[in-house]
């Protein structure tokens, strides 16, 4: 009934580094040509666990930002914004808390793990609990129906869909819905009108998804209705109320082939990184220096690169001969450590360069940044108070 979009945030957590790029950016420099897409900084969101450190939230901000038009994220495709810029977002989670079930937010897995893993912070409070519930208000503002996240964040999107679909079962039977839909079937004309009962019967009463799906298509085509009337028909069209909020999906995005350093998973938290505009010096110097397989400890020595965390990095970096070159050269002892790093750092600094070129114009002109991000916060606005609108209504706070 809506039409796709796609949508998602990240925690303000400062620079991005190679495996966020690797992972979670490539994904969307992808989707950004696929769908529409909204990208936003979700500083509430830090704020549920970093309530005591204010000051490094707008810094980390607008770093982030940089990063994913460095990383090319392009502002006339995708909109970028901030999460507290669009306060709707706080409306809807107000509005939502009110039929959300204790226990479905203490029953998510991130609640518990979350506390225990953030010990040294108080994250008994009313913020954190809420936490996936205002991720839910984030996705369902927008009315998204795609949202690529981590494996982590799956249980989120599932409480969100059931969310939407308590929230529709709540408020989709407004008073005299029977009578409002039939109206709105006459606004389809008669030609349309008998098409849409035809179809409605087949998938009621004989349960034909063609059916279903021809009826849907009917109303994506009919132009001259108001929203509250498209969503009534489609409602109507499966047996239910109104469809007021949309059911997203998760779009799983693949962990990042990137790992760190020392061959963990790359994470701020390990030391074990490489941010996307590091100084090449220092990509140099880092990746010089990166572990091998203990068992080298001559040059002599032959290694194995499945003990080795340099060669994870060729799997990103390097083609088929370049990784046959390292895998004989390395068990027969014929090249060095250094020798095998070389072509990594290369590749490294490769990459890196298109993204620190792009980043330029945001450092020297930082009111082109704030233009792009504003006017995202903008559009990102409208669409938010159309949901808004509907919302209201359906709760009984319109006031004419
Ligand atoms: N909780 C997400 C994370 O930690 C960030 C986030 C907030 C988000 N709101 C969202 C992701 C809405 C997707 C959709 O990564
Ligand atoms: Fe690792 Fe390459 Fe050294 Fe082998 S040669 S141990 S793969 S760095």
């Amino acid at each position: 009934m809506y039409q796709d979009r796609v949508l998602s945030g990240m925690r303000p957590t400062g620079a991005m580094h190679l495996g966020h790029y690797h992972g979670v950016l490539k994904n969307w420099l992808t989707l950004q040509h696929e769908h529409p897409c909204l990208f936003f900084v979700a500083d509430w969101h830090a704020l549920t666990t970093h309530y005591g450190t204010a000051e490094v939230i707008e810094q980390s901000t607008w770093e982030m930002l940089v990063d994913w038009l460095a990383a090319g994220i392009d502002p006339s495709q995708a909109t970028l914004f901030i999460q507290s810029r669009v306060p709707e977002h706080a409306e809807l989670h107000l509005l939502l808390s009110m039929i959300t079930p204790l226990g479905w937010l203490e029953r998510i897995p991130t609640y518990k793990d979350q506390q225990e893993k953030l010990s040294d912070r108080d994250l008994g409070t009313y913020g954190f609990l809420g936490y996936p519930l205002l991720q839910s208000a984030d996705i369902l503002i927008y009315r998204a129906n795609m949202v690529p996240v981590g494996e982590d964040q799956v249980a989120h999107v599932e409480f969100t869909r059931e969310l939407a679909r308590r929230f529709n079962h709540i408020y989709g039977k407004e008073p005299g819905f029977e009578e409002k839909a039939e109206s709105a079937v006459k606004k389809l004309g008669s030609k349309k009108a008998r098409l849409y009962r035809q179809l409605r019967t087949g998938y009621q009463e004989r349960g034909n998804a063609e059916a279903l799906a021809a009826g849907r298509a009917l109303l994506e085509e009919v132009q001259n209705l108001s929203l509250g009337d498209r969503e009534r028909l489609f409602g109507y069209l499966e047996g239910g109320g109104k469809k007021i909020l949309v059911e997203p999906q998760a779009l799983l995005t693949e962990s990042s082939r990137m790992p760190g350093l020392d061959g963990q998973k790359m994470s701020k938290s390990y030391d074990n990184t490489i941010t996307l505009r590091e100084d090449p010096a220092s990509v140099e110097r880092k990746i010089r220096t990166m572990p091998t397989d203990p068992a080298r400890v001559r040059r002599s020595d032959p290694g194995d690169p499945e003990k080795c965390p340099v060669w994870p990095l060729h799997l990103v970096y390097s083609d088929p001969a370049r990784r046959a070159w390292v895998q004989q050269g390395c068990k027969s002892a014929s090249i060095g450590c250094l020798e095998c790093k070389q072509p990594v750092i290369e590749a490294v600094l490769k990459e890196q360069i298109p993204i620190r070129e792009r980043a330029e114009q945001y450092l020297k002109d930082p009111t082109l940044l704030r233009d792009i991000v504003m006017d995202g916060c903008e559009k990102a606005r409208k669409l938010a108070a159309e949901t808004m609108r509907d919302v209201r209504e359906v709760v009984g706070l319109a006031y004419g």
